[in-house]
């Protein structure tokens, strides 16, 4: 369904990605694992047309993308919610969700629709309420986190992107949220779900790609992974170091 073939980042000395080269299939969790600065954000954010590749090709149901802005790739499918909790604070929790669908057609609509459809999709993944007239600033960050992911949703993507989001949720929407990730690719959708909890990475993906040091270590389907060889991959000296303190 989707293909990058050699894509690099770097920010001036830093190399964040490099020649990055890995295919998604559709109706899959495909996580993406690495530790802190492997590159995982700089990947999501490539596949957003947030930031721009340096070099090599992005590839969507067969045709190369060339148009790499963040409205191209809405147009295709795409929807990411960022690591980065981004919210219009002082904009009420329905303007946030319906934030990435206003200026098409929705502001037409009447504002208790408006609220009908933010619900509609929260409830498709939240267990937490969530008062939707507040300002979105006013709420816990688990609870912004949700929002983030409820503006996500409703353009209804072919393609989720999701960077750490679960951090900050508690128990219960973690648990629903993972139900809606496995919905979704049973629906045919692509999920790339970016995490280092290898507790999740075991219990969600279909298939996982390491990144270290910007680099793809391994793509490989979960039933071929066990987490000490994940551990191996992502992190080798810290392996080394548990193995040593363990025998
Ligand atoms: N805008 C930027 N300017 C300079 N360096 C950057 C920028 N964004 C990322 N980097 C660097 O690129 C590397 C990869 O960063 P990236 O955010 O992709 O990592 P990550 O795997 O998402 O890490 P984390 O787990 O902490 O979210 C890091 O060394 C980071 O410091
Ligand atoms: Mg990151």
């Amino acid at each position: 369904m989707l293909a990058i073939t050699g894509l690099s980042k770097r920010y001036g000395e830093t190399v964040a990605l490099d020649q990055a080269t890995i295919s998604f299939r559709a109706g899959t969790v495909h996580t993406i694992l690495g530790e802190n600065g492997s590159g995982k954000s700089t990947l999501v954010k490539l596949l957003s047309g947030i930031v721009l590749p340096d070099a090599g090709t992005i590839t969507f149901e067969g045709q190369t993308v060339t148009a790499r802005t963040p409205a191209a790739f809405q147009t295709a499918g795409f929807a990411t919610a960022f690591q980065e909790v981004l919210i219009a604070p002082d904009r009420s929790v329905t303007d946030n969700i319906l934030l990435g669908l206003d200026g098409l057609f929705i502001r037409r609509i009447p504002r208790h629709e408006r609220r009908d459809r933010a619900a509609a999709v929260l409830s498709r993944f939240a267990r937490t309420p969530i008062d939707l007239d507040a300002p979105a600033g006013s709420l816990p960050l688990a609870a912004q986190q949700l929002v983030v992911l409820a503006r996500a949703v409703a353009r209804d993507p072919r393609v989720l992107i999701l960077d750490e989001i679960t951090a900050a949720l508690d128990f219960a929407d973690r648990e629903s949220v993972f139900a809606f990730m496995r919905e979704r690719a049973a629906a045919g959708c692509l999920i790339l779900f970016i995490t280092h909890r290898m507790d999740e990475v075991m219990a969600l993906s279909d298939d996982i790609s390491v990144l270290r040091s910007g680099h793809v270590v391994a793509t490989q389907t979960r039933d071929a992974s066990t987490p000490s060889q994940l551990l191996h991959l992502m992190a080798p000296q810290k392996a080394q170091q548990l193995e040593a303190q363990h025998g």
